[in-house]
């Protein structure tokens, strides 16, 4: 039997239904399973599509390879579907209708035992990291990955209906300002000098404004070298866009009718309009700038029934301008000492120097953590404006207004989901608009941009920032949008500025001199003064997005080759040493205390370089 070079693949394992009852088909693929049932032997193959019952007979002539096909094996059959009789059909799988009736069976590559079943969810992740091949071949990550083509060939025939071109851009690049480290890349050619890997094409995708292109867009790969969480890779995708002549309205109306298209045909739902809040309501009302809405527990201020009541605490921080801000929970009435100890390290663990908890049982009972340091009229005024209901837990942060909302916006996601109040049968969607253009970086003490620095300020404030009007920096609000889904930022964009003397202006506000605002973006500064249409963009996660259409929870599950939290490739184990030629090339010597690991491929030490 001649497969591959003489017989043609017929159709997908996982597609044969009822209705191919009766032809013959040639199937290649992995063997799932292999039962022997003493006079015949069944064959799970699988393919990309899923997995189809194979009866091979013992006696056909062909059959001999038969006995020794094992696991993951790849193997091609030729057969004859047949519907399975009354009764024997498996309702559990797709093909679950029929199986095919080998003739003919070769095996086209033989594989050693695996080190998990490929469908087998409760291995450690690292091993499945490692193996990562072996994982794509389940059924769930193969569903992801697809689900992650189909989501991205959406988005690309939208954007392209809707007038967006396509245009790479590159890689090896200049650094880009988005708040993160760079990943650099030495030059051998220039020795001394780095490329750094944008960490988006922002500055790139401004200039194909500049030379005209109208309306971009990109599946832009992006790096950025910052602390991993489960929503952020070192390298990932952006769908990245701008558009020219617009204003941010324009641009959210273009992105509100991709969210809408994107559920509606990966959800079935409507999402509708979506709201808008500012970014100072948001954090007033649940702590942080991108809410999950599926659910209540909002955030209340307090400064009016937590002051004056004598309690240092509460008073010293209301002084200094701080606030005082409280969670109240029905639920919480029947908490017990250990639980409401894990609330204070949640809340500890996110910037807070403690908790304020008062809780009041079903027989009216009240025990407080600050017992006899505040008069019980207080505590009880407090609890009620929390708790209207009388009876349940309220939950009181006092400190500086960002770090009371960053520590309850926590304590609120956590009372969420071990409570699970979360609604999970529905997305709930939300633009953040007016956000603050600049925020104060109190350790280097100065400001820094809260978006970047191509961001523009609202109208009303444009003069302030070209007279560099250091007083108001703290009131300034930005034309930037964050698009937020179920509590993670999906996309982030802004009007940009366009005219040169403000983009000086503010790299001015944010302490760069003219040189190092020459240095790092002299040739786009110079750009901005060849004719700038006012122009806006914005980005949203192509793993976020994905991860949220997946109903997964980790970026990781639906990206091909992912890094650990620790920045590394289980399976082609990098970062990895290079040789000392290779640093020599570089002209790159390492820190003597790196040496000793780091042995090249002569076996010498890395990175000695012949002065
Ligand atoms: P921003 O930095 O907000 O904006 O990024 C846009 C979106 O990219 C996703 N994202 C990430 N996804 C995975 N891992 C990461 N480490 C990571 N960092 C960001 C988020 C985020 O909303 N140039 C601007 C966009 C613009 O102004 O047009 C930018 O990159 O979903």
């Amino acid at each position: 039997m001649k497969f591959v070079s003489e017989l043609k693949r017929t159709n997908y394992c996982g597609s044969l239904r009822a209705s191919n009852d009766g032809q013959k088909v040639n199937l290649m693929g992995w063997v799932d399973t292999r039962r022997d049932h003493g006079g015949l032997v069944f064959v799970d193959l699988r393919d990309r599509d899923g997995y189809v019952q194979v009866v091979l007979d013992p006696n056909a002539t062909t059959m001999a390879a038969a006995k020794d096909v094992r696991g993951e094996f790849v193997i091609a059959v030729s057969g004859v579907v047949r519907k399975r009789p009354e009764g024997m059909a498996n309702k559990k799988i797709a093909t679950g209708e029929v199986e095919v009736v080998a003739d003919a069976l070769e095996i086209l590559s033989e594989a050693k035992t695996p080190p998990f079943q490929v469908n087998d969810a409760a291995v450690s992740e690292n091993l499945r990291l490692k193996y990562r091949y072996l994982e794509i071949r389940s059924h769930e990550l193969n569903q992801r990955l697809r689900l992650r083509h189909e989501i991205v060939r959406t988005v690309r025939n939208y954007l392209s209906d809707e007038g967006f071109i396509e245009v790479e851009t590159p890689i090896l690049y200049k650094s880009t300002p988005e708040g993160a480290r760079d990943y650099l890349v030495p030059s051998r050619v220039n020795q001394g000098t780095f490329y750094a890997l944008p960490q988006s094409p922002q500055t790139l995708k401004q200039l194909l404004m500049i030379g005209g292109m109208d309306r971009y867009f990109q599946i832009a790969r992006c790096f950025r070298d910052e602390d991993l969480r489960a929503d952020r890779q070192p390298e990932f995708s952006q769908i990245d866009m701008e558009m020219s002549f617009v204003d941010q309205d324009d641009i959210m109306g273009v992105n509100e009718r991709m969210a809408q298209l994107l559920w509606k045909k990966f959800r079935g739902v409507d999402i509708g309009k979506i709201p808008r809040m500012t970014f100072n309501e948001c954090m007033n009302r649940f702590g942080n700038d991108k809410p999950d809405l599926r659910f209540g527990l909002e955030l209340q201020d307090l400064a009016e029934v937590a002051g004056g009541t004598g309690f240092k605490v509460f008073d010293d921080v209301l002084s200094s301008g701080g606030s005082v801000k409280g969670i109240g929970l029905e639920q919480g009435a029947e908490f017990s000492r250990a639980q409401i100890d894990k609330l204070v390290d949640v809340v500890k663990k996110n910037g807070a120097k403690g908790l304020v908890w008062i809780k009041v049982d079903g027989t009216g009972k009240l025990t407080s953590a600050v017992g006899k340091a505040m008069p019980e009229d207080a505590i009880k005024k407090i609890f009620a404006r929390l708790v209207p209901g009388g009876k349940g837990a309220a939950f009181i942060v006092a400190d500086q207004w960002d770090a009371c909302c960053g520590a309850l916006a926590a304590l609120r996601l956590h009372l969420g989901r071990e409570l699970k109040l979360i609604d999970e049968s529905s997305d709930k969607f939300l633009w953040v608009i007016d956000f603050p253009l600049y925020e104060y970086d109190p350790q280097a003490k100065r400001w820094a941009a809260r978006h970047h620095p191509f961001t523009s300020p609202q109208n009303q404030f444009m003069q302030d920032l070209v007279d560099g009007n250091e007083k108001v920096y703290g009131d300034m609000l930005a034309k930037a949008y964050d698009l937020v889904c179920n509590g993670y930022e999906i996309g982030g964009g802004s009007v940009r500025i366009h005219r040169s003397e403000v983009q000086a202006a503010m790299f001015r506000s944010l302490g760069f001199s003219m040189e190092d605002a020459k240095d790092k973006f002299g040739f786009f500064m110079e750009a901005l003064q060849y004719g700038t249409p006012p122009h806006a963009g914005i980005a949203w996660g192509v793993d976020r997005l994905t991860m949220i259409l997946a109903n997964t929870e980790a970026i990781r599950d639906v990206i091909a080759f992912p890094k650990t939290a620790k920045a590394t490739d289980l399976m082609s184990e990098s970062p990895s040493n290079v040789s000392r030629d290779q640093l020599i090339e570089l002209g790159i010597r390492l820190a003597p205390s790196l040496e000793q690991k780091s042995v090249g491929s002569e076996g010498k030490t890395n990175g000695v370089v012949p002065e």
